[in-house]
Parts: C-alpha cells; sequence; structure tokens
C-alpha cells in the first residue's frame, strides 16, 4: 500500500532520484525542461508516494506555463519506482493532483506523453500547440478540467513568468 503527501523541502533530492532512475539523467535535455529550468513548480500539486516502509516511491511536478498569455497546467515529470509500477500509483498520483488542480480553479493542463496511457484520464491530442523543439506531435496531450476551456486557446507554449 502508499499515501500520498505533498512534496516537502527535504523531499527534493529523493524525487530528483526517482526522477534520473526512471528517465535517465539525460531526462533534462527533453525539450519539456525548457519550461521548467529556473521556475518553481507549484507547490500545491506536487505530490510524493510513499510505501508502507517509508520509502519514496512515486512522484508528480507541475510548472504553470501559458500560451498567449492563457494559463495552462504543465504535468509532468511523473514517475513510479520501476518495482511499484502497475499498482494504480501513477493513477492515484494523476487522479488526486488533477481534482486539486480542479479545487484551485486550474482551467486547462498540458504534457507530453504516451496517449495510450493518459486517454484513461481524459487527455487528448492536441493540435496547433508548439512545444520547445524537439516535440513529437503525436505526444503533446491536453485535458480541459473546465469545459470547452481548450477552446482558442492555440500557439507557443511559453513558461509562466
Ligand atoms: C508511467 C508511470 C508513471 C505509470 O505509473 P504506474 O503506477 O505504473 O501506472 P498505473 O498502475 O496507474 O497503470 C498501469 C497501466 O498503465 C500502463 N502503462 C504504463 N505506462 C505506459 C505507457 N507509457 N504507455 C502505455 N501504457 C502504459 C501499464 O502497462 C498498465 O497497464 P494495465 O492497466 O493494462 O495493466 C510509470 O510506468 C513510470 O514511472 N514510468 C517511467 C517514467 C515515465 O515514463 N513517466 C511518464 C512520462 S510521460
Amino acid at each position: 500500500m502508499f499515501e500520498l503527501y505533498n512534496e516537502k523541502k527535504e523531499d527534493y533530492w529523493d524525487v530528483e532520484a526517482l526522477f534520473d532512475l526512471c528517465f535517465t539523467p539525460s531526462r533534462f535535455a527533453l525539450s519539456s525542461y525548457r519550461l521548467r529550468e529556473g521556475y518553481s513548480p507549484i507547490k500545491d500539486l506536487c505530490l510524493i508516494a510513499k510505501s508502507d516502509e517509508d520509502l519514496l516511491v512515486g512522484a508528480i511536478r507541475y510548472w504553470p506555463a501559458e500560451i498567449d498569455k492563457k494559463r495552462i497546467l504543465f504535468l509532468g515529470p511523473i514517475a513510479v519506482h520501476p518495482t511499484y509500477q502497475g499498482e494504480g500509483l501513477g493513477a492515484a498520483l494523476i487522479k488526486n493532483s488533477i481534482k486539486r488542480a480542479r479545487e484551485l480553479n486550474w482551467k486547462r493542463v498540458l504534457m507530453v506523453g504516451d496517449q495510450i496511457y493518459y486517454r484513461r484520464f481524459g487527455f487528448r491530442k492536441m493540435d496547433g500547440i508548439i512545444f520547445p523543439p524537439p516535440t513529437n506531435p503525436d505526444r503533446i496531450l491536453g485535458m480541459e478540467l473546465e469545459d470547452f476551456s481548450w477552446q482558442g486557446v492555440l500557439g507557443e507554449v511559453c513558461p509562466f513568468r
């Protein structure tokens, strides 16, 4: 079993180690990091999962971003320790954080990932959204947290300054 908590300052390096394990340290070369580097994540939405043995076994972070001055919630990274994958932990991290995002009045969320996994949560491939290159357009996914909130939101994704 596992429990979800808000990521605290003291969890930072354990979360980084988990992401290194799941993505390799070359993750920093991914285009998504151009939207994160030098900007702070949204603390209220960054969650960790701990096992019964108090080990950090999963984490999700979010950054603010914008398209044409409209605020976007940018999901990622998310990772679950290989030993704990396939037990619903990824789903719990996503569902719980998305619920919180709605409560915090975020309107739309964007991410880069495999549609085959994320569509079960309501993510769909987005058209007309330009990410820092190189990004496979088929992996640009979005979800409305409020009806029609993606309507007319098109263009380049920028960090939220
Ligand atoms: C993606 C990840 C967070 C999912 O966490 P998880 O706890 O294993 O996920 P869940 O238990 O909620 O769901 C497991 C299901 O998702 C499927 N799944 C997991 N990753 C998938 C992917 N990239 N593409 C398609 N299906 C995937 C599994 O095959 C499994 O399928 P099943 O329900 O038919 O058995 C986890 O596999 C992980 O950390 N992977 C490495 C890092 C990564 O790729 N992160 C996402 C970057 S966008």
